[in-house]
């Protein structure tokens, strides 16, 4: 069968994570890079063996088969035009934007040219989710409780709004997107938050985020979100139904089912390398597995928007009628 030759766009950290497991995967070559800092594109490529380019415009003149865009929350916008003018599959990190109008736009590019796409939300190919989905199936959610308790990650484009739409849009998104997996749509919204930043130079997004979710289902939630720690102490949802609590982590799944207990654990990177072979066979053909397509994503970016939203303005706001 063919090599699948794939293009980057943006060169960082996720980008090089999707690199080593794209160039691990059988007749997959990451073909060429681009980044806006020539010397972090000629890096990666020099690690894979792929070419570089100064432009979006020269990386997909050489016709690769697919491209990643891996660009921060505030970049997104012309990478996703291009590739999607030039009618090539495309893989997208979260958050896929800063705001509504340019993820709406994107989306309905995407819905015009009936692109094949995906979405970094890769906690979706966790096997612990799988489980709780399994656990949850006739059960009805009552109550979910999530959290993202961490530090500001390394990069100067994060403690900044106007840069990566805040922690709960860049970060907390991927608890958020969970909750609607498990357990369905958010019709509103209640946020608070506390108004100070993390303390790092520069920062002006708030330390700490406190939400009240109302789902459509009936079920109620909340979220937690702060980023003024300097390690990562807890990511994941609680969820419980009648006589069912479950505790769901990136690595860990613990069940109490009435009398009984039981704990499965899991491998991160189990997600990392399973997004992305879902995104390569369906470039391929050879399958029709891809969990978080850009419309779907649309959906938990709307949420996001929604708790940063109600927390700015102090007022009950509707997932999708945000315009953060
Ligand atoms: N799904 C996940 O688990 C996961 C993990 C880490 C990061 N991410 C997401 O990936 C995105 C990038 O994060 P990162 O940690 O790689 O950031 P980063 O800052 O390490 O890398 C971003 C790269 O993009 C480049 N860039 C900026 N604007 C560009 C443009 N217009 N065209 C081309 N390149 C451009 C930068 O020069 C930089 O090299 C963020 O939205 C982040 O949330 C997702």
């Amino acid at each position: 069968m063919n090599t699948t030759r794939i293009g980057l766009i943006g060169a960082g950290g996720v980008a090089a994570r999707h690199a080593r497991v794209l160039s691990g995967l059988p007749e997959v070559q990451v073909s060429g890079v681009t980044d806006v800092v020539p010397e972090a594109a000629e890096r990666l490529a020099g690690q894979h063996g792929a070419r570089t380019y100064d432009t979006v415009g020269d990386l997909l003149a050489d016709g690769p088969d697919a491209v990643y865009v891996c660009v921060p929350p505030f970049a997104h916008g012309d990478a996703e035009r291009a590739v999607l003018a030039a009618g090539l599959p495309m893989f997208v990190e979260k958050p896929i934007a800063i705001n509504h109008g340019i993820a709406t736009e994107i989306a309905a590019l995407v819905d015009a040219g009936k692109a094949l796409t995906a979405v970094g939300h890769h906690w979706r190919y966790l096997p612990v989710v799988e489980k709780a989905r399994q656990v949850l199936d006739g059960r009805p959610i009552r109550l979910i409780t999530g959290s993202w308790l961490d530090k500001v990650p390394p990069v100067a484009w994060w403690p900044i709004g106007g840069r990566s739409g805040g922690p709960v849009v860049e970060q907390a998104a991927h608890v958020l997107d969970l909750a609607r997996h498990l357990a369905g749509e958010v019709d509103e919204v209640f946020a608070y938050g506390n108004g100070t930043p993390p303390p790092v130079d520069g920062a002006d997004v708030d330390g700490a985020t406190t939400a009240v979710l109302r789902f459509a289902s009936g079920a109620v939630g909340n979220l937690a979100a702060t980023c003024v720690l300097g390690w990562k102490q807890r990511a994941g949802l609680e969820v419980y139904a009648d006589g069912l609590a479950l505790a769901l982590t990136e690595t860990e799944l613990v069940i109490r089912d009435g009398e009984r207990t039981e704990t499965v654990t899991c491998d991160p990177a189990d997600g990392h390398v399973a997004v992305d072979q879902a995104f390569v066979r369906a470039v391929r053909g050879e399958g029709d597995d891809i969990r978080v397509p850009y419309a779907e994503a649309l959906r938990t970016h709307e949420l996001a928007l929604a708790v940063a939203q109600s927390a700015a303005e102090g007022r009950v706001v509707t997932p999708g009628v945000a315009r953060a």
